[in-house]
């Protein structure tokens, strides 16, 4: 067994994180990863209102007696989610564990810690770190430039930055972002963190509410096959290499550029989620992180979270006997 900081905060067996997806962060998946010993998480805003999202907490609550959290992600929009009745309603259902992420998560950290949870924020930046650190949360979720989703601005890949938290941070963090193995697992650990953050990898697992062709579409990628949209818009998503990203990326280049309404018709969520439903890669936008190129299996969570244990104990303890001591060495 790996114990860390995380395994004993969060009670859970493997340092390992199912980040929050929309639309995938269901409750048949979230409880898969809890029962398998690492920390699954339901994402509040698939559920169209709270009082659903209460419908999703108590659905897990069926699947599994393990802790699970459930991720609040705040977006930039004209027209908010009701975030506050999101939080309410999984503190309501006794949901102690949350993952935010995004724009000014202050009065979100506040309400859960003024309510006994234990929040873990993701950030990609040590700036945003420190200062979701002052604001109080437990655990920091460092997302390095090769993470499927919103990688941030400042293109700082996993190793500098988690070296950079190892310098810069005084609670525990764990790494996210192009993690998909053992390997990955392990070298997050030797970077001073105290578990993994995986999101990809999570969603190519039998579990995992997608589309088996949206699997296999992963299965049979390599670490090219993502793109980055948005950038000219300073709102940088990773997402899987397809017609309608490549379309999106040469509006953004045409002299002049581009505004947010010359894409939108491209970029809407709903045709992303059907892209989960119908299973054709090419219907919309899809997250996916540069880790695809990783991910040659569907397993199981539990042998998924399973492997990905023994994977890298086996290769931490092989890193132990490349250590010579020379006042062992014998004569
Ligand atoms: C399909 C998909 C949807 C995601 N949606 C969200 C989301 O709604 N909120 C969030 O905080 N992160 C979201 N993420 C990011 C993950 O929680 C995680 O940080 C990221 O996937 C880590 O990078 P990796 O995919 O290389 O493991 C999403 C990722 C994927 C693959």
């Amino acid at each position: 067994m790996i114990e860390t900081p995380l395994t004993k905060l969060l009670n859970i067996r493997v340092p390992v994180v199912q980040g929050g997806m929309q639309w995938v962060g269901v409750p048949e998946l979230a409880a898969a990863v809890s029962n398998a010993g690492g920390l699954g998480i339901l994402t509040a805003l698939t559920q169209p209102t709270p009082d659903a999202l209460r419908v999703a907490i108590r659905e897990t609550r069926k699947l599994t007696d393990k802790p699970f959290g459930v991720n609040i992600t705040l977006l930039p929009s004209i027209n908010p989610p009701d975030y506050a009745g999101y939080a309410k309603a999984a503190v309501d259902e006794g949901v102690r564990i949350f993952e935010t992420a995004g724009n000014n998560p202050g009065p979100l950290i506040k309400f859960f810690k003024s309510n006994n949870c234990i929040v873990l924020h993701k950030c990609t930046t040590i700036r945003h770190a420190k200062s979701a650190a002052r604001h109080g949360v437990d655990v920091l979720s460092i997302d390095g430039f090769e993470c499927a989703g919103h990688p941030g601005e400042e293109d700082i890949g996993g190793l500098v930055l988690l070296a950079r938290a190892a310098q810069e941070l005084d609670i525990p963090y764990i790494a996210s972002g192009g993690l998909a193995d053992g390997r990955g697992l392990a070298a997050a650990l030797a970077l001073g963190a105290a578990g993994a953050n995986m999101g990809t990898r999570f969603m190519c697992t039998v579990e995992s509410p997608i589309h088996q062709n949206i699997k296999d579409k992963i299965v049979s990628a390599n670490e090219q096959d993502t793109v980055h949209i948005f950038r000219t818009l300073h709102n940088t998503a990773r997402v899987f290499k397809n017609s309608v990203s490549t379309e999106v990326v040469a509006i953004e280049r045409r002299p002049g550029g581009a505004q947010f309404s010359d894409v939108q018709h491209l970029v809407s969520g709903q045709r992303g989620r059907k892209v989960y439903e119908l299973g054709d890669p090419e219907y919309g936008i899809w997250s996916a992180g540069s880790c695809v190129g990783l991910i040659k299996d569907v397993q199981s969570c539990k042998e998924l979270v399973e492997r990905l244990e023994r994977e890298a104990e086996e290769i931490i303890e092989g890193l132990g006997r490349l250590v010579v001591r020379k006042g062992n060495a014998k004569l």
